[in-house]
């Protein structure tokens, strides 16, 4: 991955070359500026910045938008790592592992307890 310094970016804010720095990655968005649904004047307005995720985050855009943003990566801003990275919404993980065993495994014993309790204590 290129490490890209924030000062490089600074020089690419013209309709020429586009780069919008979003989550610490670097996206040249020159390409796209015409086909953007928002028009091209916001992006380019964020473009250059050192940070537009929270322009880019304010907008609410769908997944899809977020999608088209892996094509157009250049690389990572230097010492991005420290950059808090907000994770794509992603479908959140089915309901298994032993987080979830540790409470049905108890519950599915009480159940067994109570029905054989119920049926050989029963006078
Ligand atoms: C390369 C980065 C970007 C991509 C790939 C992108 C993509 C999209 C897409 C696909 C939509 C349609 C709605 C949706 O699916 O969410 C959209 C709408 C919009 N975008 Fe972006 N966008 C980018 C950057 C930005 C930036 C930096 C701004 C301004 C800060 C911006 C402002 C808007 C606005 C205002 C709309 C709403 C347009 C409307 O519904 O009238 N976008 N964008």
């Amino acid at each position: 991955m290129t490490i890209i310094n924030i000062a490089d970016v600074a020089a690419h804010k013209t309709r020429d070359s586009a780069w919008l720095v979003l989550n610490g990655k670097v996206y040249d968005a020159t390409k796209f500026l015409d086909e953007h649904p928002g028009g091209d004047e916001v992006i380019l307005s964020e473009c250059g910045k050192p940070d537009a995720t929270e322009a880019f985050d304010d907008i609410g855009h769908s997944d899809e938008a977020r999608a088209l943003l892996a094509d157009m990566l250049v690389g990572t801003v230097e010492g991005a790592a420290e950059i808090k990275q907000k994770p794509v919404p992603t479908r959140p993980a089915a309901n298994t592992g032993p987080g979830f065993n540790a409470v049905l495994v108890p519950i599915a014993l009480l159940g067994a307890y109570l029905a054989w309790r119920a049926y050989f204590l029963s006078p």
